[in-house]
């Protein structure tokens, strides 16, 4: 509900106002101090065919040399590169990784080439969704490395998308913010390339691909993202070179007929691209957690757990119960399993060493007796021999003693383990009855 003003009112909580200044109209500044304090952090996947300028102009929009090899064609298939950089401007820290595909459309058979790049995307998504399961986790020092946003490079044909890039950009345009931009545009005519701008977008919305679009809702960014929203898919260029312009040195790239400058908004559109990133990173990565969110609900029904009512409060509570122990169930067996082993090896190993130490005990003793005897048959002192004789049989009763209390001691420790165990099993049985179908 929202009174004349707009202001949201929350229902049943009545707005008052302050007889003085309390302080808490600082919150905004503090979240700013540790935001900057903490640096931020951004990823985006560079998805385009081999040499398309994927580097060129990655390092055009953050203006940073980013040190990358050239790819081979020979790949058998789809690869993966991600690469982190720090970057500082005035006093903010952005921790920037860049994905780039290698050998993208390079194979003969190309039906699986998609594959991959899903995979990765999947794999970040689960890689947090693990971090956030753990028992101790740290999400703020956390390297969140989901995508935040897909550069999908067009090769410059000025006809049509290849079915490659449809089948690409439909299987990541619900896990992803998709940018579709047109690469090596200096490469096509001012007049071809606002054609081919509108067959692209023709094409996408007839496939049902939903690619990203600048957000309009927000009135101190809605006029210039609607006009941006315009522009899409982006005709950028990009260049590793600079070249002096009067006195300054830009990015640029030279012909024998003329210089493409990268920064120049009537040459290409690289500069309306990186002000659009920029302006719009946080809801690019709002609409990311939308993204995750989607993956880790649909993660969460597969391994069986669904939200229920409040009315089902304490079946809600074992129901939690019983899908952390299916989630951990295979690891939580393993453990189990693992931990039952190691004590069995140890008592078999201790087992033995006692027997050993006995038998051998008995042979030193057997043989001292022999010797004793042996003695005896000799002309020596009676009383000295018996002496000796009880004096050994009492070292042999107090050794025995004393092996037979460790072998007790084990015993004991087996049959704590085996009950321990079975409260375990009692308490899991309890729990999947409790709740069937888990
Ligand atoms: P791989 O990592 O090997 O797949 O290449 P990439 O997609 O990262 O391309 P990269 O940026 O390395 O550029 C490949 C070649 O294309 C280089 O010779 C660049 O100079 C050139 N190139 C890059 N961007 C552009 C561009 O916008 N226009 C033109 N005409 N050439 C470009």
């Amino acid at each position: 509900a929202s009174d004349a003003d707009g202001h949201l009112q929350n229902v049943g909580c009545r707005t008052l106002s302050l007889s003085a200044h309390v302080g808490f109209d600082s919150l905004p500044d503090q979240l700013i101090r540790k935001s900057i304090k903490h640096g931020f952090c951004f990823n985006i996947l560079c998805i385009g065919e081999t040499g398309i300028g994927k580097s060129a102009l990655v390092s055009s929009l953050f203006n940073t040399d980013f040190e990358d090899s050239p790819s081979t064609h020979f790949l058998s298939s789809v690869r993966l590169r991600a690469q982190t950089f720090e970057l500082q401007e005035s006093n903010i820290l952005l921790k920037l990784t860049v994905v780039k595909t290698v050998g993208f459309g390079d194979q003969v058979n190309k039906a699986d080439t998609y594959q991959p790049i899903v995979d990765y995307v999947d794999a970040q998504f689960e890689a947090y969704l693990e971090e956030e399961l753990k028992v101790i986790r740290s999400l703020f020092s956390y390297h969140d490395t989901r995508i935040h946003v897909c550069l999908y490079f067009i090769s410059p044909t000025g006809r049509s998308l290849k079915t490659i890039d449809l089948l690409t950009m439909r299987s990541l345009d619900s896990k992803v913010n998709i940018i579709p931009v047109i690469g090596k545009a200096d490469s096509i005519s001012k007049a071809e390339l606002q054609e081919f701008k509108k067959k692209i977008m023709s094409e996408l919305v007839s496939n049902g691909i939903r690619i990203y679009q600048f957000p309009t809702d927000d009135e101190t960014v809605s006029e210039i993202n609607t006009i941006t929203n315009g522009y899409l898919p982006f005709a950028v260029v990009g260049s590793m070179e600079k070249v002096k312009i009067g006195d300054k040195m830009v990015r640029a790239r030279q012909y024998p007929w003329g210089i493409v400058k990268v920064e120049n908004e009537n040459h290409c559109d690289t500069i309306k691209l990186r002000r659009m990133l920029c302006t719009n990173m946080e809801d690019l990565k709002e609409k990311t957690r939308a993204y995750y969110e989607s993956y880790r609900r649909c993660r969460l029904e597969k391994l069986g757990c669904r939200d229920l009512g409040p009315e089902n409060k304490p079946v809600r509570i074992k129901q939690r119960a019983a899908e952390l122990l299916t989630f951990l169930n295979f690891s939580l067996q393993e453990v189990i399993e693992t931990k039952r082993l190691e004590f069995c090896l140890e008592v078999e190993r201790k087992e033995e060493e006692i027997k050993q130490r006995f038998v051998q005990r008995v042979k030193e003793k057997a043989a001292m007796l022999e010797e004793a005897e042996q003695q005896a048959s000799m002309p020596v002192c009676l009383e000295f021999v018996l002496t000796k004789f009880e004096h050994l049989t009492l070292m042999h009763q107090e050794e025995e003693l004393k092996l037979g209390e460790e072998k007790k001691r084990l015993e004991d420790e087996i049959a704590q383990f085996v009950e321990k165990k079975a409260i375990t099993e009692s308490i899991q049985s309890q729990v999947s009855v409790s709740t069937p179908g888990v």
